[in-house]
Order: C-alpha cells, then sequence, then structure tokens
C-alpha cells in the first residue's frame, strides 16, 4: 500500500501540468516609471492549445480580475511548441503584498503572494547575481539563500541561461530551480512566482551572428522577458544588432514571435523605489564608443538626477582582477560618462566570482581609439580614503563583479593572493559562490555579499 501511494506521488510529480507549460512568474513589464500603481505582469508559459485561463488578484479589499493575453507561440525545434501569456495587475498599491491566484474553470491552478513595486522615494532591497543557470547545485543554493533574504525583487547582470540562451535550456536550466515547488539548497526556491525578476543579456544570452542551424531557439530571453523597452531604437538591421544566418523560416518566425522585444529590450532604464537603474547590452556587437549610444546613457543618467541612487548594470566588467576576462576592457570607454551622470555602483558578470573596486575615475589614453583586442589603456585615480564603514562618501562611482551565481568559480587560487590583484581590487572572493544584498534608504546604501552558505564575505555602506 505504501509503495503504490508513494508510486503514485511520484508520477504525480512527474507528470506535466495540464495546463502550464511553466508556472508563474512576475515581470516589470514595459513600465520605466511607476505610474500611480505598483502594477506588475504576471506571465506564464501554456501548451499549445486553447484554455480560458482566468487571474484574479488583491492586495487590500476583494478579489480584482484581469485580463490574461496569449502574447506569443514559441514553436522551435528541441523544444515542445508552447505560449507565452501576460496579465498586467494593474491596481496595486505601491509596496503594499498582494496575493494572486490563476484558474482554468473551477480548478484553481495556483496561489501565490509577493509585494508590488514600490513607490519612487520608497526604500529598497534586492538581490543580485550573475552567470547562474547550469543547473548545478551551486545555483540552487544560491537561489535558496537569496529567497531567505525575502528581497523586493532580483536583478541578474547576465549570462542568465547557459550554454546559448536557448529556449530549451530554460526549461533544464532556469525555470525549474527558481520556480521550484520547495524552497531548499537541493531543489532553489519559488522565486519567479514571488519575486519580480530583472536583468540584462550577456555573451550566453545573445551572440553578434548566430546561425539558426546549429541553435534554432536562441535569444530566449527575448520571448520570455517583459521589460522596459525605452532604450536607443535600432532597426534590425543595425550593426549593433545581432544578426542571424542558417534559415530563413526559423528566423523570420523568431523575429515574428518577438516583434514586441527584439532587440529593443536589449538596453532600458527603469526606477524601483529609490533607486534608478541604466541597464546596457555590453556584448561585443554594441560599440559603447558610438556617439549615440554615449549621449542615451548620459541623457539617462540626467534624467535620474533627482533619483537617490544610481545603479548602472551590464555584463562585461571593465575592472577586473580575475586572469580569467582580464583583457576584455571596452566598457572602460564609457567610465567617463558614467562618473559625469553620478552613478553610484556599476554592477556586473561575467567573470565567476566577487570582485568590488575602490571607487575610481578613469581616463583613457588621449586619442585612444578601441580596437579588436578589447583592451583599453589609460589612467585610474582611486579613493583609498573611503572604506564602507568610516568613510562611508565616496568620490567616485565603486564596480562590483557578482557573477558567482552558479557555474564554474574563476581563479579560486586568486581569493587570498592580493599580489595577483589589480591595483584597483579591494576585495575579492571566489572560492564560493556567493551574491549581493543592497538596502537602500534616502540617506544609506547597503551593500552585503552573501555566500552560498548564508555567511556575509563583504559589507560596506555608501552615505549622503
Ligand atoms: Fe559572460
Amino acid at each position: 500500500m505504501k509503495f503504490f501511494s508513494l508510486l503514485t506521488l511520484s508520477l504525480a510529480l512527474l507528470a506535466k501540468d495540464e495546463f502550464f507549460f511553466e508556472k508563474p512568474y512576475l515581470q516589470l513589464g514595459d513600465r520605466p516609471t511607476i505610474a500611480a500603481q505598483g502594477a506588475l505582469d504576471l506571465m506564464w508559459l501554456g501548451h499549445d492549445k486553447d484554455v480560458d485561463f482566468v487571474v484574479e488578484y488583491k492586495s487590500s479589499g476583494g478579489w480584482l480580475k484581469a485580463t490574461p493575453k496569449m502574447v506569443r507561440r514559441v514553436d522551435f525545434k528541441g523544444t515542445e511548441p508552447h505560449r507565452v501569456y501576460s496579465a498586467s495587475l494593474e491596481k496595486l498599491k505601491p509596496g503594499a503584498a498582494f496575493t494572486y491566484r490563476v484558474s482554468v474553470g473551477d480548478q484553481q491552478l495556483i496561489e501565490a503572494s509577493s509585494i508590488a513595486r514600490k513607490a519612487t522615494n520608497a526604500n529598497t532591497r534586492f538581490v543580485v547575481w550573475g552567470d547562474c543557470s547550469v543547473n548545478t547545485d551551486d545555483q540552487r543554493a544560491v537561489a535558496y539563500q537569496a529567497s531567505l533574504i525575502k528581497p523586493d525583487y532580483i536583478f541578474i547582470t547576465g549570462d542568465i541561461v547557459y550554454n546559448r540562451g536557448r529556449v530549451s535550456e530554460y526549461q533544464s536550466n532556469f525555470w525549474p530551480i527558481y520556480n521550484a515547488d520547495q524552497a531548499s539548497l537541493k531543489t532553489g526556491a519559488p522565486l519567479l512566482r514571488s519575486t519580480p525578476f530583472t536583468g540584462v543579456v550577456g555573451n550566453h544570452d545573445a551572440q553578434g551572428d548566430i546561425d539558426l542551424a546549429v541553435n534554432p531557439d536562441p535569444l530566449a530571453y527575448f520571448h520570455y522577458w517583459s521589460q522596459p523597452l525605452n532604450g536607443p531604437t535600432l532597426s534590425l538591421d543595425h550593426k549593433f544588432v545581432p544578426k542571424f544566418k542558417g534559415d530563413d523560416v526559423v528566423k523570420a518566425k523568431f523575429l515574428e514571435a518577438t516583434k514586441l522585444t527584439f532587440p529593443g529590450m536589449a538596453n532600458f532604464s527603469f526606477d524601483y523605489g529609490n533607486v534608478h537603474w541604466t541597464v546596457i547590452d555590453s556584448n561585443s556587437y554594441v560599440d559603447w564608443t558610438d556617439a549615440e549610444l554615449r549621449k542615451w546613457v548620459a541623457d539617462d543618467l540626467k534624467a535620474a538626477a533627482k533619483a537617490k541612487w544610481r545603479i548602472v548594470a551590464y555584463h562585461h566588467p571593465p575592472f577586473n582582477s580575475s586572469k580569467a576576462h582580464g583583457k576584455e576592457q571596452r566598457l572602460r570607454m564609457l567610465a567617463d560618462v558614467l562618473e559625469a551622470g553620478k552613478a553610484d555602483l556599476i554592477l556586473s558578470g561575467h567573470v565567476h566570482n566577487y570582485q568590488r573596486t575602490y571607487p575610481l575615475t578613469f581616463q583613457a589614453e588621449p586619442g585612444f581609439v578601441l580596437g579588436k583586442n578589447q583592451q583599453v589603456p589609460g589612467k585610474w585615480t582611486l579613493d583609498k580614503t573611503f572604506d564602507g564603514v568610516k568613510n562611508t562618501k565616496p568620490k567616485a562611482p565603486i564596480y562590483i563583479v557578482t557573477g558567482a551565481g552558479g557555474a564554474r568559480l574563476y581563479n579560486q587560487e586568486q581569493t587570498n593572493d592580493k599580489s595577483s590583484w589589480q591595483e584597483f581590487t579591494t576585495n575579492f572572493v571566489s572560492n564560493i559562490h556567493s551574491f549581493s544584498v543592497i538596502d537602500t534608504t534616502a540617506k544609506t546604501l547597503t551593500f552585503k555579499q552573501i555566500s552560498a552558505e548564508g555567511k556575509e564575505l563583504d559589507h560596506f555602506t555608501i552615505t549622503r
């Protein structure tokens, strides 16, 4: 009897969900700023059949209905065809807890809770990591520890899904870990359904030349994510936009499915509470020395002059002490724009460890032109008086590498070997996976790096 009930249970767990291809997840949607309401998009994946989903939500008072829309069909080689749904939860009270449920007919499929987007100037807590979805215990441990922090939202600094950001790879490496039904070190956590995810593409999520004969389901980011679309306008044939070869039918299908998101969702900005984010695609097919792109960043930061905190996020760190990727310095060419725009923190991944610089300014060699080798000679000026404890007023932006979210760690041997670090690095931890926790109030920004074991690895505070 016991055997049979266990068997039934296991079969039930293994059985495919009748309605969900993947369970619900929360996104900011195309909302760069918070409107009067703390609206969010509730999304999920359904099987490739017509279903009348019903979405209801409530923060205070009774249940309200949201209207689900089928956003696109995803039908590529190597994956079962499925559909992306989205329902806009419009009438949420900023910063307040809310509950939602999804049903079909009389059958309730799921109920979960979250916090509505916070109003301008509200205090926030968010979690950041990168280089993560590889389906490892390290990834699951980071997800679990992050769930204990109860962040308002999560930001991923790129290389969201290995090895090529494909639709099929989301199915094995992303959804099961970040939307696990149980929270534990060995399973991950039900984060996606309870915490809005934000993020930026890395080199594993998007490539400049995509051969559809080899990779028929690429750029899944543009199918599944829903983030602001307020970045620079780049047409499909623009040189800074990924190109396709190998299969014109697949290309047409991809472009049709992603006509609302590709390529616009690669660069954008948004406000969450008292923080302004500028999010940049730093892949090598984009040249950030381009005058128009530099102007977009400068204008975006200028428009955010009143925000309490300004964070710039992109995948490739320009100031990196790891022997791995040490020569990929092209984003140094944007340092002057970020300094002028008074960015507080620059968050990157790509390098699979944790690093913090002194507050620094950088000047490229006069007349230097970025070449193929990606190295950028120049001069940095370090604010060594800032320690984040006694002196909490940095004179320049601080650059963080937080790329230890799950993939194999880089250069573990450099952790305690200060002689191997570049002069601009003040902290370097590469012997354990980790993530960043940032708390912001009007006067303080507190940064902590927490290990996959839940231990604090680094801590600093910035005050106004
Ligand atoms: Fe990377």
